[in-house]
């Protein structure tokens, strides 16, 4: 395979406030049980006045910049990935050029589908790399959502904000890509969607689970078969032993753990002793290997996205934030899977090798920092921000970096209030 292309650097930006998981149970008269180990979340991130997309998206992105020293005219191309942008026509990624001050010589987009579109800009931005085209620069792609469903809905406890940044190169510090071997898989169906004009998703809840792991199964089938024929795992035994983690889109976290063992039970299809097909792997000594596998492949990437909740297309990079973060040193050079999905639906398997100074690149996110720095509030708070109209300003708080500021002439503004 051609040159090597991947994730040259990563930042993460969380809204200032969040919630407790078990401060919103007792509210709603729920064990908290449920949440913290029914859903294994611990936190939620709260986006307030002046948060929004835009400036999560540019708070991510300048946090990159400055952490990494990376100097504005290497960035050819800014791609956002959102579902929860602020305008129709006018992309986030406009807004954040201009926030950041970056080059006019460059490609400036959004990209759309659902929690995929964090994985559409990732690919966009490496096959340009991959392509030439970029002739040597580097593409700046920023996942940056903000995840609503309303108060008192089942999808309460699952929601959540944030961006991650990540600037793709031909230097992949952290993760080269196993270009062309991704698996893929995409049906039209209706499991989460929210209609124009509507700020909280609609979802069919259980539903979209079993979307999920049909998705899990059907891409993962595909990078089993492609990355076999590539030489990239062995044509005996468990593939997935051959990935060292493997990250998930997290919009909870036991959902990690249910597409994890999804994916066990697609292995075994067809293995000598083993059930012909998913549906019927379900078989106990299975799912204990399945639950042990989790703890070592899995448990590391899920530590961030328990404390910021459903990020839609920053959930799977948060989750490889995560991972890289706790254990970048023991990965170096190893392979390991990532699993994108966007309801509605597409989804992608695929792959790449962690880079031998990682550890040393992720230390300066400083994602441990940005955590500690928010606030907690209590409910009463949380649901104050909730039923405040859309596009309120913050009214005496003004700590940055970024914040909008309200409209003038019908157009938004924002304000850059301090470095990051
Ligand atoms: P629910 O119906 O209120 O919860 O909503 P439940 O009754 O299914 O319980 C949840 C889990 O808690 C269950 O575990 C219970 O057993 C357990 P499971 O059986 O599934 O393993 N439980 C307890 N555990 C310990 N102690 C207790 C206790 N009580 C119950 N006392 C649901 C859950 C996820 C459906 C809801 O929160 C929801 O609708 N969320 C939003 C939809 C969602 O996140 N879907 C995920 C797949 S789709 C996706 O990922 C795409 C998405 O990110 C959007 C995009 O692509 O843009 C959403």
């Amino acid at each position: 395979m051609n040159q090597r292309v991947g994730i040259e650097a990563l930042s993460v930006a969380v809204p200032r406030r969040y919630l407790a998981l078990e401060d919103l149970a007792r509210a709603r008269t729920v064990d908290p049980a449920k949440f913290t180990v029914g859903l294994g979340l611990r936190e939620m991130a709260v986006a307030g006045p002046g948060e929004d997309t835009v400036t999560l998206a540019a708070t991510a992105g300048e946090r990159l910049l400055s952490a990494y020293g990376i100097e504005l005219s290497r960035i050819g191309m800014l791609v956002v990935g959102t579902e929860t942008g602020v305008d129709h026509s006018k992309a986030v990624a406009s807004y954040v050029q201009g926030l950041l001050g970056l080059p006019k010589s460059m490609r400036t987009f959004d990209t759309q589908h659902a929690c995929y579109g964090g994985t559409a800009a990732l690919m966009a931005a490496s096959d340009w790399i991959g392509s030439g085209h970029a002739d040597g620069r580097a593409a700046l792609v920023i996942c940056s959502d903000i995840a609503r469903y309303g108060i008192g809905t089942p999808g309460e406890p699952t929601q959540g904000g944030g961006a991650v940044a990540m600037l793709v190169s031909d230097r992949p510090e952290l993760l080269a890509l196993d270009r062309g071997v991704s698996g893929v898989y995409s049906t039209d169906i209706h499991d989460f969607w929210r209609p124009i004009g509507q700020r909280e998703a609609r979802v069919d809840g259980h539903y979209s689970i079993d979307c999920y792991l049909d998705a899990v199964a059907g891409a993962y089938r595909m990078w089993l078969e492609r990355a076999t024929r590539a030489g990239l795992v062995p044509a005996n035994g468990l593939a997935s032993d051959a990935l060292a983690r493997i990250a998930y889109h997290v919009p909870f976290c036991k959902m990690a753990r249910k597409a994890h063992a999804q994916l066990r039970r697609v292995e075994l299809e067809g293995q000598p002793g083993h059930p012909a097909s998913v549906d019927e792997a379900a078989s106990v000594v299975e799912e204990r290997a399945a639950a042990a596998s989790f703890e070592a492949q899995v448990a590391p990437s899920l530590l961030v996205p328990s404390r910021v909740g459903n990020t839609y297309t920053a959930s799977l990079y948060f989750a490889l934030a995560s991972l890289l973060h706790a254990d970048a040193n023991a990965l170096a050079g190893k392979r390991i899977g990532l699993f994108s999905y966007g309801s509605g639906c597409t989804s992608e398997f695929f792959s790449g090798v962690v880079g031998d100074h990682a550890s040393a690149a992720i230390e300066r996110a400083g994602i441990r920092d940005v955590l500690e720095q928010r606030q907690r509030i209590d409910v009463a708070q949380y649901e104050r921000i909730m039923t405040m109209p859309p596009d309120t300003q913050p009214m005496n708080e003004l700590r940055g970096p970024f914040a909008f500021r309200g409209f003038e002439d019908q157009r938004r503004r924002y304000r850059r209030l301090a470095a990051v």
